[in-house]
């Protein structure tokens, strides 16, 4: 135990150019392994944190470290829009990365069929994202994110914008994956049933400034299956996490 986080952010704060403080003394450690999940309010800095977890941008105060010296080969970011290139075949498009990073089509080949039969996209590789429906494409995002076979995964609200059913569907999709890669996941949502299915971790966020008002440990088992769903402990949980969330909520608004 206590082994070095995989990354590290240590009292950082994000003051962006206009002047905006988007995280004021933000600490948050991923144990390798670890699946965390970032939950706050709108604009209460969740995107900020995975940008800087990426090393997309730099904090004004405070550090970020990561444990290993090559971690931006083993990092991948799914965003909430899946940005597939509409006018190339799914193949194409989750081929992208290895193809800018110069490994020629032969070899990427199996790779590519792999990775799109692991998100059960196998059989699509000649689609274009318009035939497509919208858990296919976040599917593909998903694909295109683990085709570079990465340990870390940063996710900004993947399934936000899809029904219950697709994204439950996902969830355990994702999990298995998860137990099978072992990857250590930093995952944003706005949906606190998704947040305490999925995690490990739970870190609540306030806003204005971003910071960190509490972190509740989900002591559940993996696999999580629709028995936990329904259980009384993962109700426990989910009322836990909105009375948090209640508590950061502006006082204007409740
Ligand atoms: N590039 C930027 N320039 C200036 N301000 C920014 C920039 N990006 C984000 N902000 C501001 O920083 C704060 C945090 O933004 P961030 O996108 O991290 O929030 P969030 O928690 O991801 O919000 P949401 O849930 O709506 O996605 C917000 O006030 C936002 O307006
Ligand atoms: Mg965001």
């Amino acid at each position: 135990m206590n082994a070095r986080p995989l990354i590290d952010m240590d009292r950082v704060s994000k003051v962006y150019g206009n002047g905006t403080v988007a995280l004021q003394e933000m600490s948050l450690a991923a144990q390798q392994g670890e699946f965390i999940t970032l939950v706050g309010a709108s604009g209460c800095g969740k995107s900020t944190v995975l940008r800087l977890a990426a090393g997309l941008i730099e904090p004004s105060t405070g550090r970020v470290q990561w444990s290993e010296d090559d971690w931006r080969k083993k990092l991948a970011f799914v965003f909430q829009e899946a940005a597939l290139m509409p006018w190339a075949s799914l193949l194409e498009n989750v081929r992208l990365p290895l193809k800018l990073a110069g490994v020629p089509q032969r070899k990427s080949r199996n790779l590519v069929q792999e990775t799109l039969h692991r998100v059960g996209l196998n059989g699509f590789e000649k689609s274009y994202p318009r035939q497509l429906s919208g858990g296919m494409k976040m599917r593909a995002s998903l694909a295109r994110a683990l085709v570079t076979q990465p340990e870390i995964l940063l996710m900004d609200e993947p399934f936000g914008a899809l029904d219950e059913m697709t994204r439950s569907k996902l969830n355990r999709d994702l999990l298995e994956l998860w137990q099978q890669q072992q990857w250590t996941v930093l995952f944003v949502t706005h949906n606190l049933y998704e947040a305490v299915y999925l995690s490990k971790r739970v870190v609540v966020m306030a806003a204005n400034p971003g910071r960190v008002l509490t972190e509740i440990e989900i002591d559940a088992p993996y696999p999580r299956t629709e028995e936990f769903r329904t259980s009384r402990l993962y109700n426990e949980y989910c009322r836990e996490v909105f009375a948090c969330l209640q508590e950061t909520a502006s006082p204007v608004l409740t």
